[in-house]
């Protein structure tokens, strides 16, 4: 098949290079000039380690994969998958922006091609977006026809930031939301070939499917996060609690892990949606509201623990390591460490960073008050407190703590050893 793919995010590039590794002909669209040139060289856009290989092994001569500026790209292909930001920063219905304009852009090209197109929605976008702002803008402008001469479906991305080839090539799953039969077959043949499970479903359930996933994700860590701020009161370990909890397979271990909270691109923004639209049904949720409240109180838990066990702020040098919201990325939207430097700068803290791939992206933000270390050595010796905010692999050796007070935000240190080396050793949950 000949897929093209608007946006060249995270999403848009994994989706991109997973069908060109299946055999499919691929062209990524995107506006921004430096990305489809870095595309084109096989850099990813973002630092994804194992996917660097695989993306230079599809750009290079007899690969699948090329990217264009050009709209006129989507003529030569069966479909289109829209993976544009959907960041929350226009108004009420704050997801949808980037989908209308893409739509429009879609649907204006569109119309100089005859015959059938279908058009996929990868973006997370709040259920009904699709019926309700993507149908009508593509009928619009192409003058097509949903379920006759355009095919339209809703198939979510599920993938975590630096995962590895093999989750790419076999999803946990496979949600296709379909505006009529054909659509969904269309769409199913494309990800011919795949062992996982494959969900047919309308399409605001399959946009449900994922909202609902990522506020679960975010639920189960800010549980925990309750959890651990009890247990460390009572002096009981949650790393043991949550291995205990793990054994039922109806929790399971993964996403209990107790710390400074979660972050990144997608946990907050979808939980942040979910809680509008059910603001704006009529139905307020007060489990999502209280899970966004116990991650922001989580990071003040760490900032307290400093101001306490220092005598205050004011003065002080603070290292914080590790500024991407998890290892194995540079990415730092809405990464906790954000919010820790603020507050620290707000307390009069002269802060020292480090990240062993995330430095660059906090440049561009440029903050007064912060220097940068070439080492996580480096910032430990400058410092008079460590905080751990990422739990980078070289982050986790107890004797480059020696002597110093230690705040660890992600259980990256071992805490008997850490109290046998550091001057002081706590968690923000134990
Ligand atoms: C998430 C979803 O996992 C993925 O399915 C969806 O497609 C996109 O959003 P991602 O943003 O890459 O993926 O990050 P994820 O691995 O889920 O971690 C999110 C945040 O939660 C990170 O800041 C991480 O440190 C934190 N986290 C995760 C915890 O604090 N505790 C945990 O137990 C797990």
């Amino acid at each position: 098949m000949d897929i093209s793919i608007i946006g060249s995010g995270f999403v848009g590039l994994i989706t991109a290079l997973g069908f060109a590794l299946k055999g499919h002909h691929v062209v990524c669209i995107d506006i921004d000039r430096s990305k489809v040139d870095m595309i084109n060289r096989g850099c990813p856009p973002f630092f994804q380690q194992e996917l660097e290989d695989a993306l230079s092994g599809q750009v290079n001569g007899g690969g699948n994969l090329r990217a264009s500026t050009n709209y006129d790209e989507l003529l030569h292909s069966d479909m289109t998958f829209v993976c544009v930001n959907t960041s929350s920063d226009s108004g009420v219905n704050a997801d949808s922006h980037p989908i209308e304009t893409s739509s429009r852009t879609i649907g204006e090209t569109l119309r100089r091609k005859p015959g059938y197109h279908l058009v996929a929605i990868k973006s997370s976008v709040t259920p009904g977006t699709t019926e309700h702002l993507v149908i009508p803008t593509l009928q619009k402008y192409s003058g097509k026809r949903a379920g006759e001469d355009l095919g339209i479906a809703v198939t979510p991305e599920f993938l975590q930031e630096g995962c590895s080839l093999h989750g790419l090539l076999n999803p946990d799953r496979i949600i296709i939301g379909q505006h009529d039969m054909a659509s969904g077959d269309f769409v199913q043949h494309a990800y011919n070939g795949s062992q996982s499970p494959i969900l047919r479903t309308d399409l605001k359930t399959a946009e449900m499917i994922k909202f609902a996933s990522n506020a679960f994700l975010a639920t189960k860590i800010s549980f925990i996060n309750e959890i651990g701020n009890l247990c460390k009161k009572l002096g009981i370990d949650t790393y043991e609690v949550a291995h205990g909890m793990g054994y039922d397979p109806r929790i399971g271990r993964l996403f209990l892990n107790a710390g400074i909270g979660f972050g990144g691109s997608c946990l907050p923004r979808d939980l942040d949606a979910l809680i509008r639209k059910s603001e704006e049904m009529g139905e307020p949720s007060t489990v999502l509201n209280a899970v966004c409240q116990t991650n922001k109180a989580q990071v003040e838990r760490m900032i307290q623990a400093s101001k306490r066990i220092m005598g205050g702020l004011n003065g002080k040098a603070i290292a914080v390591l590790g500024l991407a919201f998890k290892p194995d990325t540079d990415d730092i939207r809405n990464a906790p460490s954000l919010q820790v430097i603020r507050q620290l700068l707000a307390h009069g803290a002269r802060v020292v960073v480090y990240d062993p791939k995330a430095m660059p992206k906090l440049h561009e933000e440029v903050h007064e008050g912060i220097s940068f270390a070439d080492s996580a050595a480096q910032a430990i010796q400058q410092s008079d407190c460590v905080l751990i905010v990422t739990e980078w692999p070289e982050f986790k050796d107890e004797d480059l703590y020696s002597g110093k007070i230690v705040i660890d935000g992600r259980r990256a240190l071992n805490p008997e050893k850490a109290r046998g080396v550091c001057s002081h050793y706590e968690g923000v949950c134990w």
